[in-house]
């Protein structure tokens, strides 16, 4: 495997995301009952800007770096909720931050005491990380571990709510198929649970046949977001990104069709791309 995560931290991508995570996670907050937490794909937790890596492809500059010099009443509550997780996580400063913080460093940061998480990550160098990231914490395990196997490992979880974030790195288009075939099993151990899948929006056939398949899946409540800041025929790899969402809470998509295009705003200023929220295939 290729891909390192570093150069993407925090970029438009990594907002959309973790946008959307936030969100995700505190409307399991609204009951006292604890939740689950599988992170498939976790990362290393925390991303250091300062990075060669980072500096380099300085993605993270027209992503968060965007947010984080918009003036705050042009953040909606959502977002804004997320900049302040993104300043208190990855280190003290105004408007420059030296760290971005991964899903699982925004998930620990939001859970209860007995809102229990795991996140496999397949890299011995990268788990390292992220167990040095986030330290030894109770109800909480970093496994070093094929994401996709840990599906299978850890559903369904004994707390019966809570969220799996399934977020690849896409190498090659068979990462799509799975995704799909992962989404499935997961799904019949347990069909209440809420999935969130990522995906690049690029030109090539995989995220449309994505799609596809999903609406022939047999899986209900499959909700579709997405967010791009280049044209869709653009020559460069990834256009714009897209989430996935299996048993979206109530509202979510209500609140997304008010706060995608204001995202958008402040990440494509110069207006391409643009967002959409769909149903692929609804109640
Ligand atoms: C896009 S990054 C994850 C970012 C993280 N979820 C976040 O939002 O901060 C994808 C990660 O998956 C890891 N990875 C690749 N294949 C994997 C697999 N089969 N199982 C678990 N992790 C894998 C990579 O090493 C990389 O750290």
């Amino acid at each position: 495997m290729n891909y390192r995560h570093a150069f993407h931290a925090g970029n438009f991508a990594d907002v959309l995301k973790h946008v959307v995570l936030v969100m995700l996670v505190e409307h399991l907050k609204k009951k006292p009952a604890p939740f689950f937490y599988l992170d498939t794909h976790a990362g290393r937790g925390l991303y250091d800007l300062s990075d060669a890596s980072a500096q380099r492809s300085g993605e993270y500059k027209d992503g968060i770096g965007r947010l984080l010099e918009a003036p705050p009443r042009e953040l909606v509550p959502e977002v804004a909720d997320y900049v302040r997780l993104v300043r208190e996580s990855a280190g003290p400063g105004r408007s420059a931050i030296t760290a971005y913080p991964g899903s699982p460093a925004l998930v620990a940061q939001l859970r209860r005491p007995d809102d229990r998480m795991v996140l496999a990550e397949t890299l011995p160098r990268e788990a390292a990380a992220l167990r040095k990231a986030l330290g030894r914490q109770r109800l909480l395990s970093v496994i070093e571990s094929d994401g996709y196997a840990a599906l299978k490992a850890h559903l369904p979880p004994r707390e019966n709510r809570g969220l799996v974030l399934i977020d690849p790195p896409y190498e090659s288009d068979l990462e799509f198929d799975r995704v799909l075939a992962g989404l499935g099993t997961a799904h019949e151990r347990w069909p209440t649970g809420t999935y969130c899948i990522w995906y690049p929006r690029t030109g090539r056939a995989g995220p449309e046949r994505f799609h596809r398949e999903l609406e022939r899946s047999g899986l209900r409540r499959i909700l579709d977001m997405w967010l791009a800041v280049l044209p869709h025929d653009a020559r460069v790899g990834m256009s714009g990104a897209g989430l996935v969402v299996v048993n979206p809470p109530w509202l979510l998509e209500e609140r997304l069709r008010e706060l995608l295009p204001s995202l958008h705003g402040l990440l494509a200023p110069e207006g391409l791309g643009g967002t959409g929220v769909e149903w692929i295939v609804p109640e």
